[in-house]
């Protein structure tokens, strides 16, 4: 059975039931204290909470995922950076007794899996929580024998909540024998048990709980589902492979590194299956308009990218090897994640650059590593003169000491890194006359136009443009973001009239003081975004002429700015062009 037909045979399944089939919701998840989307509940989670649903209250959804915390993990048979979570929900509908009997149906008659393959486990009960007897006597009454039932505490058995509050509860898990003996630990291999003999096929979630910011619990009402089964993991036992990267969801990939490898990937599995991960994610993170950087999501990006090209080279592929790979994801998701073939370009543009700029130094880099390790450890200060010079995400440093077994100094990579921050950040505030005093009025007008081109380039070409640096002389503003390619004349031309067009709206720049958390949440644009103090000043520039009622600008900002957009004059784009890899340059004067 194609990944194509499993995907449709669990929704139709749902449907069938009274579920409506949701489309996945972006890998950028609207809650501002989480990352990105780790599990099909997420989209969902305040119809657990009692706001009412548009889908009704039985929905069903194959969900892009994206978890960073099992990346030392990929490489294994099982876990992985990307994934599809096929799942269905209840808000307040049905519950423990309808989720564990359609699971049960859909695995054993519509998936045709022996019911001697599975194996339950239900929550035992911990920290003042009590057992799930209701689980148990549901999972008995279905069927399944005693044996094949197990209970454990809150690490196995509870999920939630996402974020800091929300939806949790008991689970059931339900796990799939690959081998069908014990091993050495005899009775004691049972589901959990490290030695690879079972894999955890699907996650029945019972919303009974909610937890809040302080971690108590309380009664939920509606109580709720929220079931999660990785697509990659049903296809590969139904496809009857040792992995999912045998599955069709990775094997056009597996095959294309093979072509280009001299090492084959029976003796080398880890390699390939670590660059096949990574590629995925990347694309799919690329397809959501996040570029390589050094902070939060687009580090995130640049790790994973960074890490695909180093073990690249340990399979001796050529340069630029993930373009074709790249490719090959694309063309497996496209008519799934019709983004992947609207954007093709861009996701490939982004790999490209990111590959060609780290591909120049990472020989050079690794060269300087072998240096270093012949002191025996890395200190923080050799980390940083990694990352700073030939582009080492820490990360990959780390991997590298721990294959050599070698010590290295993280808190003193971290100082490192936070006084280069306060030195360019200090140069910043220099020249940009952040703190007023030294701002001359020619650079405060500068300052405010920037503002509303940084807000016209995302209306023009789209919200993945991110302040990457500025710079503000006396006679023109200079503007680096992110944005994959270069930018035609044409839109060259719509930035400046939308700018100019509110110039003239002679539009109020307004200042209020805020916690940093309530600004981000108002939808201001941050920079320096790990640094800000906690109350800090947020300047919106809304035109209330516009249609969508929405501000035109907003972003955090220590000012100062001017008071009416009037007072600056016209707005010119005197230059635009590349700096580095993923990042344009804007120069702009007042006239
Ligand atoms: N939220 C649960 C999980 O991610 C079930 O969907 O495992």
């Amino acid at each position: 059975m194609k990944s194509l037909e499993i995907r449709k045979k669990f929704l139709g399944f749902f449907e069938k039931r009274g579920h409506k089939i949701v489309p996945s919701s972006s890998l950028l998840p609207s809650d501002p204290t989480v990352l990105f989307t780790t599990a099909g509940m997420q989209q969902f989670k305040e119809y657990f909470l009692g706001k009412s649903s548009p889908y009704g209250n039985k929905v069903t959804s194959c969900q892009k995922c994206f978890r960073t915390s099992d990346i030392e993990e990929v490489g294994d048979t099982k876990h992985l950076i990307f994934l599809e979570m096929l799942g269905n929900f209840s808000f307040g509908d049905y519950f423990k007794k309808e989720t564990t009997e359609l699971a049960f149906e859909l695995l054993t008659k519509n998936f045709k899996i022996p019911l001697s393959k599975l194996w339950f486990t239900y929550f035992k009960g911990e920290e003042n929580i009590p057992e799930d007897k209701e689980s148990l006597e549901i999972l008995k009454k279905i069927g399944v024998s005693k044996n094949r039932i197990y209970k454990f505490g809150i690490k196995e058995n509870f999920w939630g909540p996402t974020g800091q509050e929300g939806p949790c509860g008991p689970t059931i898990e339900i796990h799939y024998d690959l081998i069908g003996e014990s091993c050495q630990k005899g009775k004691n291999c049972i589901p959990n048990c490290d030695c690879g003999r079972f894999i955890e096929l699907w996650n029945l979630v019972f919303n009974e709980y909610y937890q809040n910011k302080n971690g108590k619990l309380s009664p939920l009402k509606p109580k709720g589902v929220d079931t999660g089964m990785g697509l990659e993991r049903l296809a590969m036992i139904c496809q009857k492979k040792p992995s999912v990267y045998e599955t069709d969801l990775f094997e056009p990939v597996i095959k294309e590194i093979s072509k280009n490898s001299s090492k084959p990937y029976s003796l080398n599995p880890i390699p390939y299956r670590i660059i096949t991960d990574h590629t995925r994610g990347s694309v799919f993170l690329a397809s959501e308009g996040i570029l390589p950087s050094n902070v939060e999501r687009g580090y995130v990006l640049r790790r994973i990218l960074r890490r695909a090209i180093r073990f690249g080279r340990l399979l001796n592929l050529p340069k630029n090897f993930l373009i074709s790979l790249a490719q090959k994801v694309i063309e497996i998701y496209r008519d799934i994640y019709p983004e992947l073939r609207s954007r093709q370009a861009d996701i490939l543009t982004i790999i490209q650059n990111e590959e060609e700029k780290f591909g120049k130094t990472l020989k050079r880099g690794l060269k300087q590593f072998e240096k270093i390790s012949a002191k025996g450890k890395i200190s923080g200060i050799d980390a940083f003169h990694l990352f700073d010079t030939y582009g080492f995400p820490l990360e990959l440093t780390q991997e590298l000491a721990k294959e050599r077994k070698l010590e290295i100094d993280i808190e003193g990579f971290k100082k490192a890194l936070e006084k280069h921050r306060e030195i360019s950040r200090a140069g910043v505030e220099k020249k940009f006359g952040g703190v007023g005093r030294e701002a001359t009025y020619e650079a405060t007008k500068l300052h405010s136009a920037t503002h509303l081109l940084h807000a016209a380039l995302r209306k023009i070409l789209g919200s993945h443009v991110k302040q990457m640096g500025s710079d503000i002389s006396p006679q023109r503003l200079r503007f680096d973001f992110s944005h994959p390619q270069k930018i035609t004349t044409e839109e060259i031309k719509k930035v400046e009239d939308l700018v100019n067009q509110k110039i003239k709206k002679d539009l109020k720049i307004k200042k209020e003081e805020m916690s940093y958390e309530r600004a981000l949440k108002s939808g201001a644009l941050a920079f320096f975004k790990e640094k800000y103090p906690k109350i800090v000043s947020v300047y919106s520039i809304g035109d209330p002429s516009d249609p969508s009622g929405q501000v035109f600008s907003k972003e955090i900002c220590a000012g100062p700015h001017i008071k009416r957009t009037s007072e600056l004059g016209r707005f010119k784009i005197i230059r635009e062009d590349s700096s580095g890899a993923g990042v344009r340059r804007i120069r702009a004067i007042l006239e």
